[in-house]
């Protein structure tokens, strides 16, 4: 009995993961509230911290004038070199904004990591969508968050009610990374195989 509910959890932790991509299109009409940004909050409290120093900190926006604010400062997709972006009625409903206290940490990047990802699986679980955004004017979006000198920007993410139909593959014969859409609006994105992941194997 314990073990067919270990399978079982083995199978829908693999579901999970492989419906948490990164999405770029959403139903702007659908809201998300306050209080589901803090369950996903509530989720990565649980997740682990190097030292258990926990030195990041979240802001979160579910309101149109700060999710404005926020959008501006985010470079969207850099392989789709044609697209600006998603439309006013596409765009995310809510932000969270994780932030290094660099008065707790000086670096943190393995956290931020492992945090980004419990949001978003937290988020595909709720039957919600988002993507992890690097590429930020960050001191721009700092000033416009009014962000405390001892804050800084580490990740920013996006999140909403997907309505963009996202594919892994295999990568194409010319072995590019690049993710692509095609003409249907589905959005593909090669992965390398297991194989080529694997280094190697120690024996003994
Ligand atoms: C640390 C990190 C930073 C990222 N920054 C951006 C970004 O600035 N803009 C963007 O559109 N996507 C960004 N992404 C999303 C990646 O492009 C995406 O993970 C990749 O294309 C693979 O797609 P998948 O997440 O569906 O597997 C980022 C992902 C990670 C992990």
């Amino acid at each position: 009995m314990f073990l067919r509910s270990c399978y079982t959890a083995v199978m829908e932790i693999a579901e999970l993961v492989s419906r948490s991509r990164s999405y770029r299109r959403f139903n702007a009409a659908i809201q998300i509230e306050e209080t589901t940004l803090k369950e996903l909050i509530a989720l990565v409290r649980a997740a682990p911290s190097a030292a258990n120093r926990q030195p990041l900190k979240y802001m979160l926006s579910c309101a149109p004038d700060s999710n404005r604010r926020i959008f501006e400062t985010l470079a969207w997709a850099a392989y789709l070199r044609d697209w600006p972006g998603p439309t006013p009625d596409e765009r995310p409903a809510a932000y969270i904004v994780v932030l290094l206290d660099t008065g707790l940490a000086k670096e943190a990047d393995v956290d931020v990591g492992i945090a980004a990802q419990t949001i978003l699986l937290g988020a595909t679980a709720r039957g919600l969508g988002g993507c992890m955004f690097g590429a930020v004017r960050r001191e721009e979006l700092a000033s416009r968050l009014r962000l405390p000198g001892h804050l800084t920007i580490a990740l920013v993410i996006a999140l909403g009610t997907p309505v963009e139909h996202v594919v892994m593959e295999d990568l194409p014969a010319n072995r590019s990374i690049e993710y692509y859409r095609t003409p249907d609006g589905t959005h593909h994105v090669p992965k390398r195989s297991v194989d080529e992941l694997i280094h190697s194997i120690c024996a003994g």
